[in-house]
């Protein structure tokens, strides 16, 4: 199977900190592998690298087949890959349904003209990608809320929010940040669900940061291990609990309680 991301030998420093210190793994075309760590290590300025919002020392990130390393972050979305943040960043004076609508109607240069010039095409395609982000908010147990404000969903609920506008979106591959963080533990099991069920319909790559192992357990067939800026070892979640080295920098008593039992 090809990768659909490839990460080579990347380098990231802030001032004299090195975030990532030669960072090297892939992840293949389809499926879903977690980036897992202790807290520092640099999950989350490799999801910035990858996305192009944090700048690459040195290296190559390689998405699809191509070099996408000094490519602007609108770029690297227009061509599939795109990510949501360890905090949400939903437009808060904007309908839960008008937010995923902006995803889309910003990415054709044409809206605006088919408005003024075709405006019964322009209806047509409004009303698709209304069916479109319903049919998306319903999937994640949003359609009630089309119409409230974004501003007035509780935490848990802008998370599905985020990721239903990220969905919207039609990545060929999604970068979630902690997409359970401040989320309760039932919706993290629902939220979990919907993840694999829209990996396994849609195919869509997904690299997931993530501190919860039991998700990442349920829903990754592969995980990265990142420790002080290095890739420290890759494989199965239950691979990875007989690693001594992963067992030391990260996964500690949880794995001892497992492996031992
Ligand atoms: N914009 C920045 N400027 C300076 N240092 C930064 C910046 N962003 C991250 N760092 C530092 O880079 C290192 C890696 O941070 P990063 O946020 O990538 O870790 P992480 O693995 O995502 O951690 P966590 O699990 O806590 O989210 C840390 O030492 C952090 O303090
Ligand atoms: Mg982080």
């Amino acid at each position: 199977m090809s990768n659909v991301l490839e990460v080579n030998d990347v380098h990231v420093a802030f001032g004299g900190l090195k975030a990532i210190d030669g960072c090297s793994f892939t992840v293949e075309k389809g499926t879903i592998t977690a980036l897992i760590g202790p807290n520092g290590a640099g999950k989350s300025t490799m999801v910035g690298s990858i996305a192009g919002a944090v700048s690459i020392t040195s290296g190559s990130i390689i998405f699809d087949g191509n070099n996408i390393s000094g490519l602007p972050t609108y770029k690297r979305a227009q061509g599939g890959l795109i990510r949501t943040y360890q905090i949400s960043r939903e437009f808060g004076g904007m309908t839960v349904l008008e937010n995923l609508l902006v995803v889309r109607l910003g990415q054709s240069g044409e809206s605006l003209i088919n408005a003024v010039f075709r405006p019964k095409k322009s209806k047509d395609e409004t009303n698709q990608l209304v069916a479109e982000a319903n049919d998306i908010l319903n999937t994640f147990g949003l359609y009630r809320l089309r119409n409230e404000y974004a501003s007035n969903l509780s935490g848990g609920q802008k998370r599905l929010l985020e990721l239903s506008r990220a969905v919207m979106a039609k990545p060929k591959m999604l970068l979630l940040d902690e997409p359970m963080a401040g989320v309760t533990p039932a919706l993290i099991e629902i939220l979990g669900q919907h993840l694999l069920e829209l990996n396994r319909s849609t195919g869509m790559s997904m690299l997931l940061v993530e501190h919860n192992l039991e998700v990442v357990d349920k829903i990754c067939s592969r995980v990265v291990v990142m420790a002080v800026g290095k890739r420290l070892a890759e494989g199965t979640l239950g691979e990875l609990r007989q690693n001594r080295d992963v067992v030391e920098a990260y996964l500690g008593g949880e794995v001892h309680e497992r492996v031992g039992g």
